[in-house]
């Protein structure tokens, strides 16, 4: 067993390299920095705003572990090669991957355009499948180690608690959320023999860009819809990556961790029904 605890009392993932998608803001920048105050050095990929990204970059530098950023759309081929390739090359092949680029392009089912569909689609599932795939490719080439951890590589998806609960005016992302459930389930099946652990997150209504109109317009109603009272923090996510993926989850596997104060546990029903 290699878990050891940092000074924080949290996990160990001293010795590893972790790949974030979507890195550079919200979710994933705190992901980022919390992986590297757990030991890990971090890739940062951003889609815009290099500068968001620099930033993130000198937080993780500020915890004493190595950080390199990445422009890349992981819906395209080519730019998810080339991520893993710039990992590779400056820090290592990635032990822990976090596919957590994401986007919502709402709308009325019958008002939907086909590019708002595409592009919600080719960013949240296909993504997540172009990284995952180059992640199990990598790992294999790279091999156990297990000075560093007891598994091959870690995969975490980032879902949503829309990958169970419908939503209306958002059918394109509650299907991409939808496919992502059984994507992490179907390669978790077929990896673990391989000695790679694939989970996700499920998160539901945490404070970033994401849902800043949203939350603008109506704090209360939102917060009407989670039992524990309160909007969840980027950190509330992060945390819970950095032990999906340390050794002290080596038994998790093929599972989707809500973290969601409650909101998929139907409120509506209480008092009700
Ligand atoms: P965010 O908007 O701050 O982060 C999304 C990130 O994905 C941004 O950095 C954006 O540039 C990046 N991105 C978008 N398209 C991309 C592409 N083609 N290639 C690479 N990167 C791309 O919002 P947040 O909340 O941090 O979102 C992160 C993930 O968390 C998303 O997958 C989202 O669906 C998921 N999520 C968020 C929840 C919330 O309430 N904030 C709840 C459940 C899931
Ligand atoms: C969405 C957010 C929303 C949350 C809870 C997430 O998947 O991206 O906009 O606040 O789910 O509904």
């Amino acid at each position: 067993m290699t878990t050891s605890t940092t000074a924080s009392n949290g996990p160990s993932l001293a010795g590893q390299v972790a790949l974030v998608t979507g890195g550079s803001s919200g979710i994933g920048a705190a992901t980022a920095i919390a992986l590297a105050r757990a030991g890990a050095d971090i890739l940062v990929n951003y889609y815009s705003g290099e500068e968001a990204a620099a930033k993130v970059r000198g937080e993780i530098e500020a915890t004493g572990r190595r950080a390199v950023i990445c422009q890349g759309d992981v819906s395209s081929e080519s730019d998810v090669v080339k991520l893993f390739e710039t990992c590779e090359a400056e820090l290592g092949i990635a032990d822990i991957v976090v596919s957590n680029a994401g986007l919502q392009r709402d709308s009325a089912f019958a008002e939907m355009e086909l590019s708002d569909w595409q592009r919600v689609i080719d960013t949240n599932l296909t993504g997540a499948f172009l990284v995952a795939r180059e992640a199990v490719r990598r790992f294999q080439k790279r091999g156990l180690r297990p000075d560093v951890s007891r598994a091959l590589g870690k995969i975490v998806f980032n879902s949503s608690v829309h990958q169970r609960i419908p939503w209306a005016g958002r059918t394109n992302y509650a299907a991409s959320k939808g496919g992502i459930s059984m994507l992490m389930q179907s390669i978790a099946q077929e990896v673990g023999k391989l000695k790679i652990r694939v989970n996700s997150v499920a998160p539901g209504a945490i404070a970033t860009a994401i849902n800043a109109e949203a939350r603008e317009k109506g704090a209360d109603e939102i917060r009407a819809l989670i039992p524990y009272g309160r909007i969840g923090d980027p950190q509330d996510i992060a945390r819970a990556i950095v032990w999906l993926v340390s050794d002290d989850a080596d038994y998790v596997h093929g599972h989707a961790l809500f973290a969601d104060g409650g909101m998929a546990l139907y409120p509506g029903f209480i008092g009700n029904g």
